[in-house]
């Protein structure tokens, strides 16, 4: 069993850097080096450390070192990388080649749906993959109660929020630095989502609809194969669930399906759990069974109604 997370890693390129407008101060004019040769020494070392998309990763790195948006890189002749943008390019391709840290923790932002989140090491950077969680959200009755469990940054509870602000949402997780990471996303986008401190569904009240998670699911023999990105830098907490990845959705799924309110449950999960989950579900009383899969043809998020 394998899941995207092991293979892809959290490399994905966050947007980085500033809008269209927003240079840093120095970075352009004359002197400095061109961003052509800075890009292409960049690509170099991150290649050569194995990373799987060096050119994206050195494009997103330096817009965000110069506070530019990707495409000023390629289209603005004027632009230079000098000054104190030297340094930081440097520190920017050190921590992404010879650390291995995920893009995303480098820039500080990552992209999901509509919206930009801080990410930290704190939580999970999220993955393109789990906007399917949003869209199973998106089919919620007008007004409806959701709960985005194991929320980390935030990220599921807050892209639903903005697309559907009638929705209550609420937002949970075991790990209160990620929740104190999802407060402050809230607060930045100025969306109102509510938080709960909980384990699992321990400490959340019987008034949620529709339930959301994307919970731990890396099986923990899968270890050896994640890529440095994950194992060194993302919190070991939102990735390891026992020996076959399902010792948080199995305790999850038996608690859902005793809270008779919750009508719909969408989860995430790893490559091949899809079937066992959808068992989980079935046996919780979710007899109404849907299968999303992501862009790879992976059934990735298990979606059940009540029968
Ligand atoms: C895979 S991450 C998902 C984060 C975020 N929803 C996302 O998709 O980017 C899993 C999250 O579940 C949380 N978690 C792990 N065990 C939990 C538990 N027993 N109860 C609640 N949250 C838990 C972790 O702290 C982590 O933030």
């Amino acid at each position: 069993m394998s899941g995207t997370r092991a293979r892809t890693g959290a490399d994905g390129a966050g947007t980085g850097g500033a809008g269209p407008g927003g240079t840093r101060p120095g970075a352009t004019g004359p002197g400095g080096t061109p961003v052509k040769e800075a890009l292409q020494g960049a690509v170099t070392a991150i290649a050569a450390a194995g990373c799987e998309t060096p050119r994206l990763d050195a494009e997103v790195l330096l817009a965000s070192v110069l506070g530019v948006g990707r495409e000023r890189l390629l289209t603005d002749p004027t632009l230079n990388v000098r000054g104190p943008a030297v340094r930081a390019y440097q520190n920017a391709v050190r921590r992404r080649s010879v650390e291995r840290e995920p893009v995303a923790y480098i820039t500080g932002r990552r992209g999901f749906r509509y919206i930009e989140l801080k990410v930290d090491p704190r939580a999970l950077v999220p993955r393109a993959e789990t906007e399917l969680l949003v869209e199973a959200g998106l089919a919620a009755a007008p007004g409806a109660a959701v709960l985005d469990i194991c929320t980390g940054s935030g990220a599921v509870a807050l892209a639903l929020k903005q697309e559907r602000p009638d929705l209550d949402v609420w937002g949970s997780d075991l790990s209160e630095p990620a929740l104190a990471l999802a407060r402050e996303n809230a607060a930045a986008l100025g969306l109102e989502v509510g938080w709960l401190h909980s384990d699992l569904l321990d400490e959340v009240p019987d008034r949620f609809d529709v339930v959301l998670a994307n919970p731990p699911y890396v099986a923990d023999g899968e270890r050896p194969t994640l890529a440095p990105e994950i194992l060194r830098h993302e919190p070991p907490g939102a990735l390891f669930a026992g020996p076959y990845g399902l010792s948080v959705i199995a305790p999850l799924a038996a608690a859902l399906g005793a809270r008779r309110r919750v009508a719909t449950v969408a989860i995430e999960v790893g490559a091949g759990q899809a079937e066992r989950v959808g068992e989980l579900l079935r046996e919780a009383g979710f007899g109404s069974l849907r299968f999303e899969a992501d862009l790879a043809g992976i059934n990735r998020v298990v979606i059940g109604g009540r029968d």
